[in-house]
């Protein structure tokens, strides 16, 4: 008998159904032997074990039928195999032997990018609701020497701080719980790697991503038969759904990519499958965003917002953003504690309203952006008052407020609609904005609805997910122009499904430089650095010239009072965004070749590499020391991933001075194994080079 399989690049996988029509996983990685079987097939693991099947396994898939009856167990009725645009479609059918129950397991490939998604359908077929309590997304079971988990810390202003893990016996489990900011519980990607080592071109490693936006777990247990059983899913421990009669949960997807050839290919591929299916238009130039956010809080009026444009206009910037605190009318908007859901410009501030700033950018020649926070309330406000019934909360329960707000139930259609009608309002021809900051600024503490029946409470924090989802789309498809900023204090959403409704995210308040070069570093592990919005700040009042250089290498922009800066650091930030804007197409489009890692040193390089290898920016840069740095700065510069055989002319960018550096002459093989030298020696400083290859 010879195997089911997706294959997409080294991304491999392959089914069997047994003797007994159970579903059994033959392999998953790059090595699958698309050949005979092996072994008979009952011999190999369940793909997909549930409970009252495999008595061993964390169940995939826990139900409680209508009847009461608390165990499922699944047979194969046939699978169909089908092409979309990137790849293949297989769609496996299940059902349970006894009880009414269609379980649908579906697997899309994407051969250009070795990607393979899948995620799983649950049907109920009987006469009454049937409780889920647990659905996986997928549960493969992964071969591993040494298995080692490599995932990520979210916390506010720690996002993608890096942790690795060796699998011991027993379950390492990752569980985001609090509905609205679950990045900043979990970030859902991960990294396996089931030999130990890897590096940037040997090894092999897994990728995954779990496209959700809200409560999920993340699971990887050694399996009392060899191997380690991942789990992927949106419902955590104990958050049980109610599912009626022929309705179907649909699980979200969960992204795989292989590679047997170290990091550095994977991380590229799956750029290039985030540019072309997740994010919205990939592969347009993300533009340069400056922000007021940092420069005034919530203190400004009509005239510093004036200048404002103008001095974005005047720094090479391309959108002026407008953040927070310019609404509220009879809760004016001065700080957090009141005025959010009140969205009519605050007129004492903004006399003629968003459209006078509008008019602002207009005049200065760069386009308008609006912050918003349109899921949340704080009690003080008109909003509140009128709609005490709008929010998030359990009756007779204390409403727990989070930074002075509470959450509006999007499951509920008026709250949905009224939503919706938010950003309509600032999207309006008169105030002429096409750039939103989407925030959202608290957890869930009391997750109960108005919406749902008593008995169906525990659907909502799935539910809510779709609805705001739903609304989202909405608001896409009504302004397909304006780009979408995702933001929740930070990095607290940034699951490629949310994401795919938007441009970029904000991936952290933290904007000290320092901290930015690992973060941005590890989210551009899984993210193109095109989707990683960074701003120059004073965080950390680190050099100009050092802030500017690390945020250009993402996606690059200002959150900076002009007032603080002499006019030398100000001539700074403007060389940076014309470097920036004319290195652009590579920075944000071209192939990331990690260079130098900064995680246990004080050094760090990178390049971003075109397609044909004509031209390249590298960054480089000296963090101060740490106590725990264990890696030295390198003497010289060793550039990999450019074609050995032609010759680059090297031009380093000051940021300091009008006039590059005098080029000098290299071939991609000097290059690479001899380098140059070193540039950024005192900490907090950083080094541009430009590589563009000669004409032969
Ligand atoms: C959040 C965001 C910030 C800023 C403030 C405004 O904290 O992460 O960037 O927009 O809200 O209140």
């Amino acid at each position: 008998m010879e195997p089911i399989t997706l294959i997409a690049g080294a991304t491999r996988i392959g089914f069997c159904v047994d003797d007994d029509d159970r579903l059994r996983q033959v392999g998953f990685g790059p090595d699958l032997d698309t050949g005979t079987l092996v072994f008979a097939p009952w011999l190999y693991p369940l793909a997909y074990p549930t409970y009252g099947e495999d008595p061993f396994a964390a169940p995939a898939l826990r139900v409680t039928n209508a009847d009461g009856t608390p165990i499922t167990r699944l047979v194969c009725t046939g699978h169909d195999r089908g092409h979309h645009d990137g790849g293949e479609i297989i769609a496996f059918s299940l059902r349970d032997e006894v009880a009414p129950l269609t379980v649908r397991i579906a697997l899309r490939s994407w051969t250009d990018t070795g990607v393979i998604e899948q995620w799983v359908e649950v049907v109920n077929d009987q006469a009454g609701p049937i409780t889920l309590h647990e659905v996986a997304a997928a549960t493969p079971l992964l071969a591993g020497t040494a298995p080692h988990l490599d995932h990520f810390r979210g916390d506010w202003g720690a996002e993608f701080t890096p942790l690795h893990d060796r699998l011991t016996p027993g379950a390492k489990v990752l569980e985001a719980r609090a509905t609205t900011r679950p990045a900043h519980e979990v970030p859902p990607y991960v990294c396996y790697r089931p030999d130990g080592d890897v590096d940037e071109t040997t090894g092999r490693v897994l990728a995954a991503s779990l496209a959700w936006g809200g409560n999920l777990r993340i699971a990887f247990e050694t399996a009392r038969h060899g191997g380690v059983r991942a789990w992927f899913g949106h419902l955590p421990t104990g958050a049980d759904y109610t599912l009626d009669p022929g309705v179907t949960f649909t699980t979200p997807t969960v992204l795989w990519a292989w590679s047997d050839a170290g990091r550095r290919p994977l991380t590229q591929r799956l750029h290039r499958w985030v540019r072309a299916h997740a994010l919205r238009d990939g592969d347009r130039d993300r533009p340069v965003v400056v922000n007021n956010w940092e420069a005034t809080g919530f203190d400004f009026d009509a005239d510093r917002l004036d200048r404002f444009c103008r001095e974005t206009a005047e720094v090479g910037g391309e959108v002026f953003l407008l953040d927070d605190g310019w609404f509220g009318s009879e809760f004016p908007r001065d700080d957090d504690t009141q005025g959010l859901g009140d969205w009519a410009p605050d007129r004492r501030k903004l006399p003629d309203g968003l459209a006078g700033v509008g008019a602002s950018a207009a005049a200065a020649g760069v386009r308008f952006g609006v912050w918003v926070e349109p899921e949340m309330v704080n009690p003080r406000s008109v909003l509140y008052r009128d709609h005490l019934d709008w929010v998030v909360a359990v009756p007779g329960r204390e409403r727990r407020e989070e930074r002075n707000q509470l959450q509006l139930d999007l499951c509920r259609p008026d709250v949905a609609d009224h939503v919706v009608g938010v950003l309509d309002g600032v999207l309006t021809p008169d105030i002429g904005a096409d750039y939103v900051k989407w925030d959202a600024n608290r957890m869930v503490t009391e997750p109960g609805s108005t919406a749902l029946a008593a008995d169906r409470q525990g659907n909502w924090p799935v539910d809510v997910v779709h609805a705001t989802w739903a609304v989202m789309d909405r608001v896409v498809a009504a302004h397909p122009d304006t780009e979408l900023l995702l933001c929740a204090s930070g990095g607290g959403r940034m699951d490629l499904g949310t994401l795919s409704r938007f441009h970029d995210v904000w991936l952290s308040d933290n904007t000290d430089p320092v901290d930015r070069v690992r973060m941005q570093w590890h989210a551009a592990e899984f993210l193109p650095v095109a989707a990683l919005a960074a701003h120059v700040t004073r965080w950390g009042q680190r050099p100009v010239a050092f802030a500017c250089a690390v945020a250009m290498s993402a996606r690059f922009g200002f959150d900076l009072n002009r007032d603080v800066l002499d006019d030398d650091e100000w001539a700074v930030c403007r060389r940076a965004t014309a470097a920036y804007r004319r290195l652009r197409p590579i920075i944000q489009r071209g192939d990331l070749v990690r260079l130098v890692s900064p995680e246990h040193g004080p050094g760090a390089a990178l390049a971003f590499v075109d397609d044909d290898r004509t031209e390249a920016v590298v960054f480089a840069y000296r963090l101060p020391d740490r106590d725990t740095d264990r890696d030295p700065v390198p003497d010289t510069l060793r550039i990999v991933g450019l074609d050995r055989v032609r010759r680059y002319e090297v031009t380093t960018i000051d940021l300091g001075a009008d006039d590059p550096s005098t080029p000098e002459c290299h071939t991609g093989a000097e290059l690479a194994d001899v380098g140059i030298p070193w540039h950024p020696i005192g900490a907090c400083t950083a080094a541009i080079h430009h590589l563009t290859a000669a004409s032969d």
